[in-house]
Parts: structure tokens; C-alpha cells; sequence
């Protein structure tokens, strides 16, 4: 088969999804990391915010590495939705009435689960940089430009704020839990030794990352961070 022809397989969809996938894993691991740069104070963390900008200095100059990055992100992001609405599409047309047995409980669970997850963290996303990158003032009217740390603390002085951070982190969790776990199937790593090592990978990122990202709204909430 043609290379440029597997896009349009089942097989190279999924593939597409979990290499725009992993580019996401590693890129909320490391942001998930660096926001707990705001328990180090805000000098810390303002200078952290700046050094992104700086990424790659003295070869990049200032937001050139972090330009490239975002648009890796957004290419990312934009297949991985593809994927997922074109692999849905598939199925429903080799399938088109629904299973009438119970067997597929399962099935559907996680299906729905990253399906809506996904929405959940589509909006959640758009919400947190019209927030935080963009300071739209119509969603965080305290936003000065340059000022990260008290962008941040003053984001996570509301409650409902906090709370829907909360919600969008725990499904970004159930998100890469199963997540995880499809694209290894797809890989065809399923002997029993190598689904116990990926079921942990997949609860230890489920656990860590919205843990680690729920930390500092709730700091914030709690009076730990101001
Ligand atoms: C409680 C959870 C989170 C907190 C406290 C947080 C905090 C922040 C802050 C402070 C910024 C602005 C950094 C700056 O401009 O210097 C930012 C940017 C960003 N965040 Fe988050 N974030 C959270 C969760 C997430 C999640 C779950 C995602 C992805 C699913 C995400 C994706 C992004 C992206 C894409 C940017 C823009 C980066 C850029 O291009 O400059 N964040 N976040």
C-alpha cells in the first residue's frame, strides 16, 4: 500500500492518534511539572513563564522554539480530532444499527468516556487560554500581561473557576487513562506481562497529571498560594 494512502486506514488513523497523542501526554506532563514551579513563589515562577518564551536560547531567539512548539500543538490537536471523528464515522458505517446485547457495556463506557471527555477538554482548553495566555477580560478580568503568578492566583480566586478546572482535569485523567491504554492494544502490545506494565503506565499518568494540575487551584482556594 501507498504510504500516502494508510491515512485513510483504520490502522493509520489510530496511528495518527496516538503519535498526536503522545505529543500531548508529553507536553501536560511537562506543563503539569512546571506549574508547580508556583509553589516555589512568584519570582520563581514568573521567571519559569519567561524562560518558555526563551526555550532553545542562544540557538532559537526569544519565542521563536515556543512558535514552533505551538504550532506542533495545534497540527496535533487538529489530527487527533480528524482522527477520532473519521474512526467513529468508519465504525458506524461498518456497523450501522445499534448492539443489542450487553456485552458491549464496556465498550461504549469508554468509547463515550473519551468521546465527551474530549469535547470536555476541547472547551476546557479554549476557556484556559482565552483565560491565562490571552487574558481575555470577558473570563479573567485581572489579567495584566507579563504578571503569569498573579494571573494565575487571581484565576483560581473564584470557586466556580477552580471548580470547572477541577472537572476538566479529571476528565483529561480518564482521558489518558484509556487513552493510554488503546494506543498500546494498537501497537499490538496485549501479551499479559505488557498489560500489567501499561495498565500502570496508564493509572500513574491518570493519577499524576490531574493530581499535579488540581494542586494548585486547590493551594490557591486553600489561601497556600496568594
Ligand atoms: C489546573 C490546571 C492548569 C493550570 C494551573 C495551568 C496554568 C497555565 C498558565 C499559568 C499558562 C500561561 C503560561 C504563560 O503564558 O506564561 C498556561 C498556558 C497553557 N496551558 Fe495550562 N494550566 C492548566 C491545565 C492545562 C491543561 C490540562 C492543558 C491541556 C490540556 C493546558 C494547556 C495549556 C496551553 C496549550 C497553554 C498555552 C501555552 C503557550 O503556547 O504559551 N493547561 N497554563
Amino acid at each position: 500500500m501507498q504510504a500516502a494512502a494508510l491515512y485513510r486506514t483504520s490502522i493509520g488513523k489510530k496511528a495518527i492518534m496516538a503519535v498526536s497523542g503522545v505529543i500531548w501526554i508529553g507536553y501536560v506532563v511537562m506543563h503539569m511539572y512546571g506549574n508547580l514551579k508556583a509553589f516555589l513563589g512568584e519570582a520563581a515562577f514568573n521567571h519559569y513563564a519567561e524562560g518558555l518564551r526563551e526555550m532553545g536560547a542562544p540557538i532559537f531567539g526569544h519565542l521563536h522554539l515556543l512558535t514552533v512548539a505551538r504550532i506542533l500543538f495545534v497540527v496535533s490537536i487538529v489530527l487527533h480530532v480528524w482522527a477520532a471523528l473519521s474512526l467513529t464515522q468508519q465504525a458506524r458505517q461498518a456497523r450501522p444499527q445499534n448492539y443489542a446485547t450487553r456485552r458491549v457495556v464496556q465498550a461504549n463506557y469508554a468509547s463515550v468516556t473519551m468521546r465527551y471527555g474530549g469535547v470536555v477538554i476541547l472547551l476546557f482548553l479554549l476557556l484556559h487560554l482565552m483565560q491565562l495566555t490571552w487574558g481575555v477580560s470577558a473570563v479573567h478580568g485581572e489579567f495584566i500581561p507579563g504578571e503569569p503568578y498573579h494571573n494565575l492566583v487571581t484565576n483560581f480566586q473564584s470557586l466556580p473557576v477552580t471548580l470547572v478546572y477541577l472537572v476538566a482535569v479529571v476528565a483529561l485523567g480518564l482521558h489518558l487513562f484509556h487513552g493510554t491504554w488503546s494506543m498500546f492494544q494498537t501497537l499490538g502490545f496485549n501479551n499479559e506481562r505488557m498489560d500489567r506494565l501499561i495498565r500502570g503506565l496508564a493509572w500513574a499518568l491518570a493519577i499524576l497529571v490531574p493530581v499535579g494540575f488540581a494542586s494548585v487551584p486547590i493551594a490557591v482556594q486553600l489561601g497556600i498560594l496568594s
